[in-house]
């Protein structure tokens, strides 16, 4: 097992690419911490994998917010008294829209929770990684902030540049730490939000488009996470993983 009594934070776990998250790192061995916004969301995936066996706590905070990141991650120090592994995965995007259309409130709420929020959360566990010598970050970022290939909507795609950035910026910062800080950018992964968000034939041109021929499934983005999260990757830092089925090549 690959993450054999870790302690895993993962943002954004109550459902999508978070919850396949949770579900992979505890295959893994792992006990996590299951954080979102949706406090009874992340409770119902908590619940149904301490059904078998898995230590899982839920957390219910808003990654916008450094008070609630805070109390959340104080409450996981105390639990297993130390975090190995953060996974900023919290964020998306609603509404595709030009950008003349988008409001200035848009704006900063979508890189609110797409990029401010990967900086708080980095900037509450650091102190803790420090002191321990040892940790690893791992970022969602997104095949849009790789590569203008792929139409989106301009809010959410410099909030995925600016995490791609961060995180090099923070891999060169904290290196010295025994920290590694990565990323993993998907291509278009079938959650319900990304269906949603399209009519089917318009998701149907976007899979025609893709080298594979199909989306993405949260398990698979979930894989990479692993991998970044694991020893395996001791070496890897500051780089940018693309899992999207050959969407874009950077
Ligand atoms: N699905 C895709 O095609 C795709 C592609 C590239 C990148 N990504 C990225 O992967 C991550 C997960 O995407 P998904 O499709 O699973 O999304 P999703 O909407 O299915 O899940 C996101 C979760 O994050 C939570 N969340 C949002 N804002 C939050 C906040 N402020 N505080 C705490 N929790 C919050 C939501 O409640 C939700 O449970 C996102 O960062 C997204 O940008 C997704």
């Amino acid at each position: 097992m690959r993450l054999e009594g870790k302690v895993v934070i993962v943002t954004g776990a109550a459902r999508g690419i978070g919850e396949a998250i949770v579900e992979a790192c505890v295959r893994e061995g792992a006990k996590v911490a299951a954080l979102d916004l949706d406090g009874g969301g992340a409770e119902k995936v908590a619940t149904a994998l301490r059904g078998r066996g898995a230590d899982v706590i839920a957390l219910a905070a808003d990654v916008t917010r450094s008070s609630e990141i805070s109390r959340a991650f104080e409450a996981v120090r105390a639990r297993w008294g130390r975090v190995d592994v953060l996974v900023n995965n919290a964020g998306g995007f609603a509404v595709i829209r030009a950008t003349e259309e988008i409001s200035e409130e848009e704006w900063n709420a979508i890189v609110a929770s797409n990029l401010t929020s990967v900086f708080l959360c980095s900037k509450t566990v650091l102190p803790i990684m420090k002191g321990q010598r040892y940790g690893r970050i791992v970022n969602l970022a997104s095949v849009v902030g790789r590569a203008g290939a792929v139409r989106v909507t301009s809010h959410y795609a410099a909030a995925k540049a600016g995490v791609i950035g961060f995180t090099r910026h923070l891999a060169l910062e904290v290196g010295a730490h025994g920290i590694t800080v990565n990323a993993v950018a998907p291509g278009t992964t079938a959650t319900e939000r990304v269906l949603k968000a399209r009519t089917p034939e318009e998701t149907q041109r976007v899979a025609e488009a893709i080298p594979v021929k199909r989306l993405g499934e949260p398990g698979e983005i979930a894989e990479a996470v692993v991998f970044l999260a694991s020893d395996s990757a001791a070496f890897i830092n500051g780089a940018t993983l693309d899992v999207n089925g050959g969407q874009v090549m950077v």
